[in-house]
């Protein structure tokens, strides 16, 4: 499942990495830590150290009284003895006099005092273990030294230091755990403000697979995931719009099919019957066999596009490209529309030009798209209405057929989706909302565009641009 798999990648991804430099961090910050501590106590050391031997070495030039005595003096009386010791060595390396009272065996002695002794900068530091406890001891051999006093040494007890890096260390570290913890705590309520919208929106999703299109996705927050469900709903909307279009479609097409089948049958039995009887005249028989005819026509035309329909949209339609005179295809087309519009009394306008326009397309292919856009016009228009056709030669090599109409125009909430298939604005009117598809899909492949203009009430002008050839 989608939440385990995010989460776990979280884990190995984010998490791994935090914990990495956290753990990096504490090690750094650890060491830091105790070398602090024990920089600050070694300076401590030292500067006792140097503060005692600068004493002697002082008394020791000024020769006014007994080296030793003063030595004994400085050791007993010596100010620091609550945290350091300090110890008077003579030249065996044996513990003489120390500050606490307390002489230390043999054994006790840390290197730096043997060092020391050999050294010729007489002073040598050490830190270790004496008598199982740690230790920092500095050893100096000052000068003046005699036989019982030839060096000193301070020590101090790392314990205390110890315990405080220790703490401190305890201290980063529970941080350190509060921050992965905080991280962990945020990040899981982040992760699953991912990860539950994207289990609701599969969900969803699924079910608009299915072909419930009325499945909606709550918009929960106004981000990407939000956007997401928009979409989503949008995506359902636009499905169900399709489907229902479809339904549309087929059931006008089935509606299509059986008016004009229904008149050829009326008619045809009864001409059967009159037959028999010769009870028919001839204005009935030539009426009877107009409507035939032209049923036959209407049926014809609208299985061709339904034919090239499905070829369109199975990628079958293939254009027979040939050089041809636009203009003259153009009014071929009008011609064929002249007798209907003095039938449905509408005023069919050419404005013919008297040029040659060159244009390389499929004849057949371009005839149908005229046929289709001044039957739209046509059949849109009411009585007493006017189609009126112009081209016009555009500057940028485009030519461009204008049919323009005095009809119902199409409200501008629908002027984006007429040329989709299945598209029916008016129910009114016969049709199987195939055809602008159909036009737009062959003018594109002619490497032009189909561009609709109306004003609802008032009147549509559809306007078909072709590339001129050179
Ligand atoms: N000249 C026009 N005037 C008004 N509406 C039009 C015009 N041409 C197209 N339409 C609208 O566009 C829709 C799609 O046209 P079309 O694909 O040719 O389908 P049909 O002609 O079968 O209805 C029509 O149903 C109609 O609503
Ligand atoms: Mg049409």
């Amino acid at each position: 499942m989608a939440v385990k798999k995010i989460t776990k990648r979280w884990l190995f991804n984010s998490l791994g990495v935090i914990l990495v430099i956290l753990i990096a961090l504490e090690v750094v910050i650890a060491f830091s830590i105790k070398d602090y501590y024990y920089g600050s106590v070694e300076k401590v050391i030292n500067s006792q150290a140097e503060t005692v031997s600068g004493l002697l070495s002082k008394y020791h030039s000024e020769e006014t009284g007994d080296y030793e005595d003063y030595f004994r003096g400085l050791v007993t009386s010596f100010e620091k003895r609550n945290i350091m010791e300090l110890m008077a060595m003579n030249s065996d390396g044996k513990v003489v006099l120390t500050s606490s009272g307390f002489i230390p065996e043999e054994s006790s002695l840390t290197p730096d005092c043997f060092e020391a002794e050999n050294n010729i900068e007489k002073t040598a530091e050490y830190i270790g273990e004496t008598n199982g406890e740690k230790v920092m001891s500095v050893t100096v051999v000052p000068e003046g030294k005699t036989e019982d006093f030839s060096s000193f040494r301070i020590v101090t007890s790392l314990e205390k230091v110890d315990r405080q890096i220790t703490f401190a260390i305890i201290g980063t570290s529970l941080i350190g755990i509060a921050i992965i913890f905080f991280v962990v705590v945020s990040s899981s309520y982040f992760i699953n403000s991912i990860v539950n919208p994207v289990g609701q929106i599969s969900e969803t999703a699924k079910k608009i697979a299915e072909g419930d299109f009325n499945a909606k996705i709550e918009k929960k927050t106004d981000d990407e995931i939000g956007e997401l469900c928009e979409t989503i709903n949008y995506m359902a909307d636009e499905l169900g719009a399709t489907e229902r279009m479809k339904n549309d479609f087929i059931s006008s097409v089935s509606h299509e099919l059986r008016t004009p089948l229904t008149a050829i049958k009326g008619w045809a039995e009864m001409l059967e019957d009159s037959s028999k009887d010769d009870s028919i005249d001839s204005k009935t028989l030539e009426r009877g066999m107009g409507v035939i005819i032209g049923e036959t026509e209407r049926l014809s035309v609208m299985v061709e596009e339904l034919l090239d329909f499905s070829r369109l949209q199975s990628g079958r339609m293939v254009l027979q490209p040939m050089k041809l005179d636009i203009i003259a295809e153009l009014s071929e087309a009008v011609l064929t529309f002249e007798q209907r519009a003095i039938r449905e009394k509408k005023a069919l306008i050419y404005e013919e030009i008297d040029d040659i326009i060159a244009v390389t397309g499929d004849k057949n292919r371009l005839r149908q798209v005229f046929v289709n856009i001044i039957d739209n016009a046509l059949k849109y228009s009411d009585e007493g209405g006017s189609v009126t056709i112009s081209t016009l030669r555009s500057e940028n090599g485009f030519v461009d057929i204008e049919v323009k109409d005095t009809g119902i125009g199409i409200p501008a909430d629908q002027l984006e989706k007429v040329k989709t298939k299945f598209f029916k604005g008016n129910a009114t009117r016969r049709g199987s909302g195939i055809g602008l598809a159909v036009a737009d899909e062959i003018i594109r492949m002619h490497g032009g565009e189909i561009l609709l203009d109306s004003i609802e009430g008032e009147g549509t002008t559809v306007t078909i641009r072709l590339p001129i050839d050179k």
